[in-house]
């Protein structure tokens, strides 16, 4: 496929690749970085986008704003990876230097076709905003459309014919400020994309349309439409074939939370069902938020070559400080890990290729844990936990991470209730929420009163797996780097089995 290219030198993308070359050594060295979660050089991150294979590597985009620690207007950030595990940065990809995109290259996705790479993204445009990234936020006068960019894996280059879906075919009834976030995908020689919108009637929705030669688009209907129940709008679709179904994850906004559910806000929800490529409908079987953490939001999935669905998110929620500012960065990505859809739910597994990063496992099988306990061994700061806690004598379970004489964070299981909860109310943070309180809850099955769970600690996160995926709870955690212990108590008597593996990238 030949494409018409804009041309000129972009001064804005060549000032941020200079800007990370000249100031990412003070973040570079320093220990308060991730060891295995994705983070911007210097600087501010928030979504992912691009998440592809090119050329038998993965490539993942962000949102990016590297000149502070706050957001602004949106640049492409990008690295490559040959297992998802191990992150190489790669320049800037994209800068907010068009008439179309002069206020911020927003979300949006990637595909190779041919030899190309393909970035499909949303052009921001808001008159009120300075490029100090302060908004004036008049709604009337934003204007959000899609756009390409292709390029060869480092260098990008957006198409003359931008926007390739413009104001005009935004679908009737929707606001023209409020229309982001492509993601696209290729079937039976056809392409299609999803793009979030708001309703005319203040409600979240989602478009779709189809192209055959990327430039030329035509809409083909709603997925579907919140209609009041479920956010204002609805952010970062994406939409894949998974076990025999369609799914559609994406992320309202201002949702009023429910029970358990959507606590921070900013939710992440997935459907499982049927889309009807006609209509462009959803029909769905079945839905839940997608992650019961603090710190999740704008997930977005790729189709590994072996045919893994895989999803990577941001790890973070708007409307919080982020501590690690201090240090010259904010923001991260999660764990990449492997969806499955099974009894219409949304299982998540951490990628594999960690499992080659395991080291020094020590393991202890069958403990018997009623009061505190440490294990020797068991302990540190960047590690992978394996256990299986058995309830058949105990009522309730606790397990502190991150632990030091000031601060500690806990995981614990109540059988009465079921609830699974996570709290890091007393991790001395830094972190200034009003909602949720630092804490979520999430009420999960024992089987065979066992309660299993895979927990990943990094730098300044816990990622908690239970019950072989069904849930998730995803957060960031800013303790003092010196709190490594690890402690296990019970009510009554639990059997606990557990492995440690230190991970080193
Ligand atoms: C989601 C989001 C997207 C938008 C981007 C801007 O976090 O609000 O809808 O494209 O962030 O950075």
């Amino acid at each position: 496929m030949e494409f018409t290219l804009v041309k000129q030198n972009s001064e804005k993308l060549d000032q941020a690749r200079k800007y990370v070359k000249d100031n990412m050594m003070k973040v570079i060295n320093q220990p308060h970085r991730n060891n295995y979660h994705v983070m911007p050089e210097v600087g501010w991150l928030n979504d992912p986008n691009g998440f592809s294979v090119y050329k038998d590597e993965y490539h993942l985009f962000y949102q990016y704003y590297p000149y502070a620690t706050h957001w602004g207007p949106m640049h492409w950030g990008h690295v490559k990876s040959k297992d998802l595990i191990k992150w190489e940065y790669l320049p800037v990809a994209l800068a907010p230097d068009q008439k179309y995109d002069a206020n911020g290259c927003f979300s949006g996705s990637a595909i190779q076709v041919d030899d190309k790479h393909i970035l499909m993204y949303t052009g921001h445009v808001d008159p009120k905003m300075s490029f100090t990234g302060t908004s004036a936020s008049d709604a009337g006068e934003v204007r959000q459309v899609q756009c390409l960019a292709v390029g060869d894996g480092i260098n990008y280059h957006k198409l003359v014919h931008n926007p390739i879906i413009s104001t005009e075919m935004i679908p009737a009834n929707s606001s023209l400020s409020d229309f982001r976030d492509p993601k696209i995908w290729e079937k039976n020689g056809m392409y299609y994309c999803v793009v979030g919108c708001r309703d005319s009637d203040e409600s979240g929705k989602i478009a779709m349309y189809q192209s055959a030669n990327l430039v030329d688009w035509a809409f083909v209907g709603i997925l579907d439409h919140s209609q009041h129940q479920l956010g204002r709008m609805w952010e970062c679709p994406d939409v894949f074939e998974l076990d025999q179904r369609d799914v559609l994850i994406m992320s309202p906004q201002e949702l009023h939370d429910e029970d358990f559910r959507h606590k921070n806000g900013y939710s992440t929800v997935f459907f499982v069902g049927k889309l009807d490529y006609e209509t462009g409908k959803f029909d769905k079987v079945s839905f839940d938020e997608i992650d019961y953490g603090l710190d999740f939001y704008a997930p977005q999935t790729t189709l590994a070559p072996d045919g893994r669905r895989i999803m990577i998110a941001w790890m973070q929620s708007w409307d919080r400080n982020i501590p690690s500012d201090q240090y010259g960065w904010a923001g991260s990505m999660t764990l990449p890990r492997e969806l499955k859809v099974i009894n219409n739910l949304l299982y998540q597994i951490p990628v594999k290729e960690i499992e080659n990063y395991r080291q020094n496992e020590i393991s202890y099988k069958d403990i018997p844990v009623s009061k505190s306990i440490q294990l020797d061994g068991i302990n540190g700061r960047c590690l992978e936990l394996e256990m299986t806690v058995d309830f058949t004598q105990a009522n309730q379970f606790s397990l502190k991470l991150m632990k030091n004489k000031a601060c500690e964070t806990v995981i614990s299981f109540d059988k009465e209730s079921s609830i699974l909860k996570f709290d890091r109310s007393h991790s001395q943070s830094g972190i200034n929420q009003a909602d949720p309180k630092d804490m979520r809850e999430v009420p999960v099955l024992l089987k065979d009163s066992q309660l299993k769970l895979r927990i990943f600690i990094d730098t300044y996160s816990v990622e908690i797996f239970a019950q072989d995926g069904q849930y998730t709870m995803t957060s960031t955690v800013y303790s003092d780097l010196d709190a490594k212990e690890i402690e296990f108590a019970a009510e009554g008597e639990a059997i606990v089995s557990v492995s440690k593996w230190e991970l080193q990238i």
